[in-house]
């Protein structure tokens, strides 16, 4: 491993999650001595690949669970791998970061499918698959890449997500304040970090959806032109419809105890098709919609927050990131829903809200590059710690 003679080493952190908007690629530097692992660590740049639109729908069909052959899902982790390979590359040439220099890439690639739990007798066994082929990125930049993070923690009977909670901990637990990390990306979860809390005290699960219904809606609204609602601009002109968020807001998901994990197969298209058949659905406007499904999102994390954390624990910060963090009517309605927990983007405690989720995958690469677990038991469920993620090392000599 490359390391400068700084003592730090450079790591690039991958990620693109259930929106499939496009590939998040961060540049860390790890000090090697740093007593909290995150906190000594920082990001030194940020940038998002998009995904080229026809490779998003083939991805948004599949993890849909349209029937697809194995040839096809085949074809697709490596073309993935190539994609995140690319993004990369870009990247570290527009920051003038030769390849060389990096110690390490962490990609989280792209889950199309995923069941924490064994379901019925088609999903007999829990699993979970994150494609864009690490070996590929592996070849094409020459740095040693890991990949597939979440298999082990269910190999080690968790559910397999959600794997930040540990750096939210080593980012945000603190001795005197009680704090919530929350992400919203396509679907929304959260981190729950008691004060004075060690890491067998950390819960984190799944609230539902968070910008899925959203994006699935505005996509209709405008035939696919635009894919989300950018500012919120599209639900500021509606009027959120009563009666359809109580009945939205009845959802068993919702009832059920943490540890929990959601995605597509639950508040994807079918979701939205199911919903826009409701009566209470009916003759409603695009904006109308849009604006309850952004309250929806709003009330249903407030909904877990009530349910499952408040009676646990006191909590005074939510320390917000994501896509989600951006949509303004979606912070003000959490904020003004959570009464006296002070709602904060993550910005302000030193890693923007886009990046965090790449940002932790490149910390969880430099754990299990040590050979140290990184999963934790109590937010997964696992039975044990796990060291995650499968490593293709770089290619011997040049490339
Ligand atoms: N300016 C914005 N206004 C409203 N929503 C936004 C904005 N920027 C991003 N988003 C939302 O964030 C989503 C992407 O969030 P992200 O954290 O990348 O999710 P994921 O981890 O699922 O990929 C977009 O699909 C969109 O819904
Ligand atoms: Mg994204």
């Amino acid at each position: 491993m490359s390391r400068s003679r700084s003592g730090s080493a450079l790591v690039v952190g991958m990620m693109s999650g259930t929106s499939a908007d496009g590939i998040d690629v961060a540049l860390v530097r790890i000090a090697s001595r740093g007593t909290n692992r995150a906190r000594s660590a920082q990001i030194e740049n940020f940038a998002t690949a998009p995904y080229p639109a026809t490779l998003r729908d083939s991805i948004l069909r599949v993890a849909e669970g349209e029937r697809v052959t194995a040839g096809e899902i085949s074809a697709l982790n490596f073309r993935i791998g190539e994609e995140f390979a690319r993004a990369a590359l870009g990247a570290l040439r527009r920051w003038r970061v030769r390849p060389k220099r990096v110690s390490a890439i962490g990609s989280h690639g792209q889950t199309i499918f995923h069941q924490g739990y064994a379901q019925g007798s088609r999903f007999s066994a829990p699993s979970t698959l994150q494609i864009g082929e690490p070996a590929v990125i592996a070849a094409r930049t020459g740095i040693t890449t890991i990949g597939d993070f979440r298999s082990a923690d269910i190999a080690a009977g968790g559910q397999g997500a959600p794997l930040v909670p540990i750096v939210d901990f080593w980012l945000y637990g603190n001795p005197r304040v009680g704090r919530v990390a929350l992400n919203i990306g396509g679907i929304a979860n959260l981190t729950v970090l008691p004060a004075d809390c060690s890491l067998r005290d950390v819960i984190a699960f799944d609230t539902g959806p968070g910008n899925m219904v959203i994006d699935a809606l505005v996509r209709r609204a405008t035939n696919g032109i635009q894919k989300f609602d950018r500012n919120a601009r599209i639900a500021t002109r509606g009027q959120m419809i009563p009666a359809l968020l109580v009945r939205l807001l009845r959802d068993e998901y919702f009832l059920m105890p943490p540890p929990k994990t959601t995605g597509r197969e639950r508040y994807g298209e079918a979701y939205v098709k199911n919903l826009l058949a409701l009566p209470e659905a009916r003759r409603a406007s695009d904006s109308d919609l849009i604006r309850t499904a952004t309250l929806l999102t709003a009330l249903s994390i407030v909904d877990a927050m009530n349910r499952w954390v408040r009676p646990k624990a006191k909590i005074s910060e939510m320390i917000v990131s994501g896509g989600g963090a951006r949509n303004p009517l979606l912070m003000a309605q959490l904020a003004a829903a959570l009464g006296d927990i002070r709602v904060i983007d993550s910005a302000e405690l030193g890693v923007p809200s886009d990046a965090k989720e790449a940002f932790a995958f490149a910390l969880l690469a430099w754990e299990t590059m040590h050979r140290r677990p990184s999963n934790v038991p109590r937010a997964t469920g696992a039975r044990r710690p796990a060291i995650l993620g499968k490593i293709c090392y770089a290619p011997p000599g040049k490339i």
